[in-house]
């Protein structure tokens, strides 16, 4: 097991990264304050994984609640469920919450966490890639709004993140490719080496070489601890792990909640930003050309969401969290490695951009 720190000083937290944690009773109970506990998680998830976790929780009072699965149902109406159930059973402010699941499960109950009784903790047992690259660390939570992705929402810290690799081995291969998209975004945006040893080891990522995909959880996690580490609230560099999320949240929205999975819709918006940054003369055709030959090895969309006009995109963008005096900021590239957060890039040459992805 590979044990990493998320440092914010009295509410830093560790990330432990391994086989089989969700059976270690020691290494989750060492983390649950009271005695109550309730598992937030799907109705996927729940046949493969809940009774695991819950042997693991003997001698507390646990219970369960199980979600719809899926994008459309990150909701504030069915996040009420949540607080049903733990007002039903009268959880105190003692209750831990398990998110047990994939990124929509952990922005759920982490949100939930959040509010009940003005406060309780959480812990996040990421089940899909992408939530144990991405979601799990760092504290966001939120539901969306018909209007906008992730627009309800609280920064939230959790007590620790347990990403039991082994889970990862029942996950669709699409999913795993839109996991695969938030791996590449860490090094697209700081860390040119791991994008080179990306492009060397793309085929064990996508074939589940266990050593591979320990390794590119371990380093994207590392690689977002540093910047939540730094910039908790998003005043300032976190931005920049915002890398195609403001053309993808346009696409998710767009396209309907679920229909382009969040790492496909990031993959096609970190192209596009690659795409604006090489017209602007910010970044070569060549590495364009790679990130997107790595996306297609990866799996992921590199066209974008077929009848999506560009003005939809427009309209979109212009909801998007970034948006600051009414202009749209975007995370754009000056090379592979080298993201910058800019409100000055040429409108016409992003006019070109969504033009040139009309599908
Ligand atoms: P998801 O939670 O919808 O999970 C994907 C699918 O895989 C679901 O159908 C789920 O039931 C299933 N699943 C989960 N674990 C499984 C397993 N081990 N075996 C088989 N099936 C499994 O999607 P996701 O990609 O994990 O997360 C996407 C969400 O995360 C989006 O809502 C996005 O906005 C959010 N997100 C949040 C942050 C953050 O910082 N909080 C960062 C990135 C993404
Ligand atoms: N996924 C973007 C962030 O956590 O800031």
């Amino acid at each position: 097991m590979k044990t990493l720190n998320v440092a914010l000083a009295d509410r830093s937290y560790p990330i432990y990264i391994g086989k089989d944690l969700l059976s270690q009773q020691s290494l989750l109970q060492q983390h649950i304050k009271g005695k109550e506990v309730l598992v937030v998680t799907n109705e996927t998830i729940a046949p493969l994984y809940l009774d695991r976790l819950v042997a693991s929780l003997d001698g507390y009072q646990t219970e369960a609640v199980v979600l719809p699965d899926g994008e459309q149902f990150k909701t504030l109406e069915v996040l009420n469920q949540v607080f049903d159930k733990l007002l039903a059973s009268r959880f105190s402010r003692k209750v831990t919450l398990l998110a047990l699941g994939g990124g929509v499960i952990g922005d759920m109950a982490g949100f939930a966490a959040a509010c009940y009784q003005r406060g309780v903790p959480f812990i996040q047992v990421p089940t899909t890639l992408l939530s144990q690259v991405d979601s799990s660390v760092g504290g966001k939570t939120a539901v969306n709004h018909a209007l906008g992705k992730n627009m309800i929402g609280a920064f939230y810290q959790p007590q620790c993140v347990i990403a039991d690799t082994n889970t990862l081995n029942t996950l669709e291969d699409r999913q795993l490719a839109s996991g695969i998209a938030e791996v590449i975004k860490y090094g697209l945006i700081s860390d040119p080496a791991f994008f080179d040893w990306l492009e060397e080891n793309i085929d064990k990522l996508t074939s589940r070489d266990p050593a591979a995909l320990a390794y590119a959880i371990e380093r994207s996690c590392q690689d977002k601890a540093d910047v939540v580490a730094k910039d908790e609230t998003e005043q300032g560099v976190r931005a920049l792990l915002n890398l195609g999320h403001t053309f993808g949240h346009a696409i998710e929205t767009g396209m309907g909640y679920g229909n382009w999975l969040h790492g496909e819709a990031i993959a096609t918006g970190m192209l596009m930003a690659a795409d604006l940054s090489a017209r602007m003369g910010w970044m070569s055709e060549s590495d364009v050309s790679r990130i997107k030959t790595l996306f297609e090895q990866a799996g992921l969309p590199v066209t974008g969401p077929k009848g999506m006009s560009p003005q939809q995109f427009m309209d979109l963008m212009a909801v998007d969290k970034k948006v600051q005096d009414g202009v749209i900021r975007l995370i754009l590239l000056r090379g592979i490695g080298k993201a910058v957060i800019s409100d000055d890039y040429d409108k016409a040459k992003l006019q070109q951009t969504l033009d040139f992805f009309q599908a």
